[in-house]
């Protein structure tokens, strides 16, 4: 005869089971909070992140970046880009202010959530137009020199 308290062990041992695959762990706000936490923490070591480069110091003595630099060295020059500032895509309409780096907002629209911009189409120096492009869209806008 099966004893009763085992009886109760194994369902509730069932149910934590059930209740963990019904809201997997990427879902969950415990997951995206962790996978938040190493993209910060990878990012920062990367040198998108490093505001005291030449990269993102070279303009500092001008006051600001004139906009054929802006859209690779300033994340506000890259919004201006894509025409995430309200203003017209494809195009940097202003110079852009000092200080910031190639942080989340250049690739995420929602950096806590993880959700990427679009950015399909890539047009180089040379004229050449490459489409359908996930992902790497972002990175071949500022990586063609
Ligand atoms: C807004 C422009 C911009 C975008 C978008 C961008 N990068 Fe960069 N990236 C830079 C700049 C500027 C540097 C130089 C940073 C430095 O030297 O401090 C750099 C540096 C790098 C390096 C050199 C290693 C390092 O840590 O410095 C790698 C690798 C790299 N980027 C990969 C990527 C990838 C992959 C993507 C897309 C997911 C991407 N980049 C998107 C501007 C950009
Ligand atoms: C299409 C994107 C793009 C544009 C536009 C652009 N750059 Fe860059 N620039 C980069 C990237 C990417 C790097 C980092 C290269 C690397 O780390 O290998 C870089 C590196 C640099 C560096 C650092 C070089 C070093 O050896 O440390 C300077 C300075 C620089 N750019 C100046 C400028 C100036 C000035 C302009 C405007 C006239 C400009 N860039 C326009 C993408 C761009
Ligand atoms: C150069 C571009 C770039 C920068 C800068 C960047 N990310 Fe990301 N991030 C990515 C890409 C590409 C992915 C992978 C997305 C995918 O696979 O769908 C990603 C993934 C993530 C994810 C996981 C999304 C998921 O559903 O798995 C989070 C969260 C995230 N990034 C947050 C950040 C935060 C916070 C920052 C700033 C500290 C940041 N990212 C900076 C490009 C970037």
């Amino acid at each position: 005869m099966i004893k009763k308290p085992f009886l109760i062990s194994a369902g509730l041992i069932l149910a934590v089971a059930v209740l963990f695959l019904a809201f997997p762990s990427s879902n969950s706000q415990a997951g995206v909070n962790a996978k938040k936490a190493l993209a910060e923490r990878l990012w920062k070591m990367s040198g998108h992140a490093d505001k005291d480069s030449e990269v993102f110091k070279h303009w500092d003595v001008d006051g600001s970046i004139p906009t054929s630099c802006a859209k690779c060295h300033s994340s506000l020059g890259f919004r201006d880009f894509l025409g995430a500032d309200g203003t017209a895509g494809g195009i940097v309409d202003k110079a852009a202010a000092l200080g910031t780096t190639v942080d989340c907002l250049v690739c995420h629209t929602d950096s806590e959530k993880g959700i990427l911009r679009q950015n399909s189409s890539v047009q180089f120096p040379s004229g050449v137009v490459m489409d359908n492009l996930g992902p790497e869209g972002l990175c071949m806008e500022c990586h063609q020199i």
